[in-house]
């Protein structure tokens, strides 16, 4: 008996995230009611079911091909980044709405292919923010921060809304993205990731500073693992923050090292 199409199975947008507390399905910052007065918000499209397809599947596909938790707790946290840094600078509650939609979909993309999965997120974006109303400039500028938050596909700030996406998804280091159950097996990925006990964006409008405080078990990775892998998303971070106007640092362990 033939499956109808369009319906995925269960078992193949399931992952283990969702089983377990690293799943989060709620963002901690909320959206302002000027925001929702001026049009839909992130909630209305956290309640597509597209949307909440194609991020399951990107995480499962991710994760079949080896790489950290790429889900719901993923843009979550990125939606909450960005949020927060767009909302810390003064930018007016629509912005900051548009902010954390982008930075939920950024990774959706992932669905398709990990390469160009920035590209290939922005052009799945288009319909589903069209047909949830948003205008078509609100698409445009949604469309530019998630096409553009990968420096490894030549990402670059090109909005305040991108800035604030790039600085929110390079923040998400954490223990709780890693998968491989094996520590012994670790790559350097899992390595840096799990070593992560806490990540923390910090924004002082007043001194113009955007900074991330991690603290970093350096039993599990040495610093320059760090660095090794992020130092091209610092510097990437570091454009996004002058983008914003802002002085961009990295703190490791209460180290000002960047
Ligand atoms: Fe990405
Ligand atoms: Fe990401």
């Amino acid at each position: 008996m033939r499956e109808s199409p369009g319906t995925p199975r269960p078992n193949d947008t399931k992952t283990d995230d969702e089983a377990t507390k690293v799943h989060r399905a709620e963002t901690k910052t909320k959206t302002p009611v000027e925001a929702k007065r001026q049009g839909p918000t992130l909630d209305d499209i956290k309640k597509d079911e597209r949307v909440k397809v194609y991020i399951r599947s990107a995480n499962a596909q991710t994760g079949a091909i080896g790489y950290t938790e790429h889900g719901e707790r993923h843009a979550n946290t990125t939606a909450d980044g960005a949020r927060f840094i767009l909302k810390s600078l003064g930018h007016e509650a629509r912005r900051t709405e548009l902010g954390a939609v982008a930075a939920y979909l950024h990774d959706m993309g992932n669905v398709i292919t990990r390469e160009k999965h920035g590209q290939t997120g922005a052009l799945l974006a288009k319909d589903i923010l069209l047909d949830r109303g948003f205008t078509l400039e609100e698409v445009a500028l949604i469309m530019g921060a998630i096409a553009n938050h990968e420096e490894a596909e030549g990402g670059l700030p090109v909005s305040a809304v991108s800035a604030a996406v790039i600085i929110a998804d390079k923040s998400d280091v954490h223990r709780s993205r890693v998968r491989n159950p094996k520590t012994t097996t670790f790559d350097i990925h899992d390595r840096v990731n799990y070593a992560a006990t806490s990540a923390e964006i910090k924004v002082s409008r007043r001194e113009k500073l955007i900074t991330l405080d991690l603290t970093v078990d350096t039993e599990v990775a040495p610093l320059m693992e760090y660095f090794e892998i992020f130092l091209s998303r610092m510097m990437l971070c570091r454009r996004a923050a002058e983008f914003l106007h802002c002085q961009f640092a990295l703190v490791i362990n209460n180290t000002r090292l960047l």
